[in-house]
């Protein structure tokens, strides 16, 4: 083969690029000998938790930077961690931040993504999750997001951008919907996939439990503060609780179904958590999704005390059913043999791990908005009691967080109202 001097131009610019491109992409993936380098950002209950279980899931991975907006839940974080680390050595071998890779305030994620880390983990409230992501692509960094990755259509939409954007750089995108990284679940839907409980007609998803914790405001703290420590109950910052913690049951139908959903009819509404520090989520809803098969998913979620709880799914088809997760019954029963120890929240680090280094990165980015997006569909049918298309909702301009972004005033919007809020709702008009 003879390389014209037009083909050595374009791969010499390309070769010079790569210098400045992430170590290890273009499909080259990481050797084993090689550490990877993760930095947190978001540094409370998840964070934590999904760096502890990054630690868990591989060998030769360690954690080098940790960033928050808030300096004592920075601190609490380094506490846990030193704490860990005099009781597992593993843990100890593994975590490697030093108090110059340690950041706070609302720019420590350009700090964070300022160091050596190869991997970062993003795990504030969603509202700022697409633009820590489309930060993390820019840095080419390989990333794992929390769930929810957006509480609007403008973050969904900048989540696809920055998605195709790891795509072309061979970046991993892996995110927090567990359910996708374990082997039971997986095996169920393949058999479902594969014609177990013949053609899907219908589905039932759950997250039904009590309320939640909440922080009493302090005097010192500004409105945003007060907002963002309680950041479940402002539908900019969390999505509301139908994005926040049913997206997992929403995106296991999808999953199962294969698409999203083209419609939503749903209603909801506030009853038990009524007080301004309830913010101005719903404490309900129920929602009928219609899928392009015809097939319809029914949804449920409350977070109200003294109610029952289930969290779950069942499906419906023209030949048996399956509650999507270990168990089918057809013709015969069958059910996935349990799994001792298997942990999804671990599998899901292992998986984005091994993807890094085999150099064939998992890139979860728009599945996980369509799912978002699934649950801000009836969000939206329930908050303006219409009928709302998937159409309708991304020829929207719904952008509800404040921005720029800063720690000051800021008023909490009314509780939505069924048959008066629109669809059409951005932050400048008091969203
Ligand atoms: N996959 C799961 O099952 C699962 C379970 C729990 C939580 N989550 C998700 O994880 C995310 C975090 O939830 P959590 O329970 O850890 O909440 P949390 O309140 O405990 O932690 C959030 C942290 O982010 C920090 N933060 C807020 N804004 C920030 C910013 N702009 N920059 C940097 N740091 C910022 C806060 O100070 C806090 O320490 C949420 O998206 C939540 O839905 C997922």
């Amino acid at each position: 083969m003879t390389i014209d001097r037009r083909d050595f131009v374009v791969s010499a610019a390309a070769a010079a690029g790569a210098l400045s491109l992430p170590r290890r992409a273009f499909g080259i993936g990481i050797p084993d000998a090689d550490p990877i380098r993760i930095g947190v950002i978001g540094c409370g209950g998840r964070g934590t938790g999904a760096v502890r279980d990054a630690l868990t899931a591989s060998e030769n991975v360690t954690l080098v930077a940790m960033g928050d907006l808030f300096p004592d839940r920075l601190a609490s974080a380094r506490a846990q961690f030193e704490k860990l680390a005099t009781e597992t050595p593993d843990f100890a071998k593994k975590m490697k931040v030093t108090t110059e890779k340690t950041f706070t305030g609302v720019d420590a994620y350009k700090q964070v993504l300022a160091t050596d880390v190869d991997l970062v983990i993003l795990a504030t409230p969603p509202a700022f999750r697409p633009l820590h992501l489309e930060a993390a692509i820019a840095a080419n960094k390989h990333v794992f997001m929390e769930k929810p990755v957006c509480v609007d259509v403008a973050g969904a939409l900048s989540v696809f951008k920055s998605s195709d954007a790891a795509a072309a750089k061979h970046l991993a995108i892996v995110s927090g919907t567990q359910r996708r990284h374990d082997p039971m679940y997986v095996e169920t839907i393949k058999r479902i996939h594969d014609g177990a409980i013949g053609d899907v007609i219908a589905a039932q998803v759950y997250w039904n439990q009590g309320s939640l914790w909440n922080f009493a405001r302090k005097p010192e703290w500004s409105d945003t503060e007060w907002q963002l420590r309680n950041w479940l109950y402002f539908t900019w910052a969390s999505g509301d609780h139908i994005v926040e913690q049913h997206v997992h049951n929403l995106d296991v139908a999808n999953w199962v179904l294969d698409a999203h959903p083209i419609k939503a009819t749903g209603l909801g509404g506030r009853q038990t958590r009524t007080g301004a520090e309830y913010g101005h989520i719903f404490d309900h809803f129920a929602i009928e999704y219609e899928y392009p098969s015809g097939a319809r998913v029914t949804s449920m979620c409350r977070q109200q005390d003294g109610t029952t709880s289930f969290v779950g799914e069942r499906v419906l088809g023209a030949k048996g059913n399956s509650n999507a997760r270990n168990r089918i019954q057809a013709e015969s029963v069958w059910t996935h043999p349990p799994m001792q120890g298997m942990n999804p929240y671990v599998e899901e680090h292992r998986d984005l791990v091994a993807s890094i280094r085999a150099g064939t990165p998992l890139n979860e980015g728009r599945r996980v908005a369509e799912s978002c997006l699934t649950a801000i569909l009836g969000r939206e049918a329930a908050y303006t009691g219409k009928d709302i298309t998937w159409d309708q909702l991304m020829a929207s301009n719904l952008d509800i967080g404040p921005k720029p972004f800063a720690l000051g005033p800021l008023a909490v919007p009314p509780v939505p109202m069924p048959g008066q809020t629109e669809l059409n709702r951005t932050f400048s008009e008091g969203w």
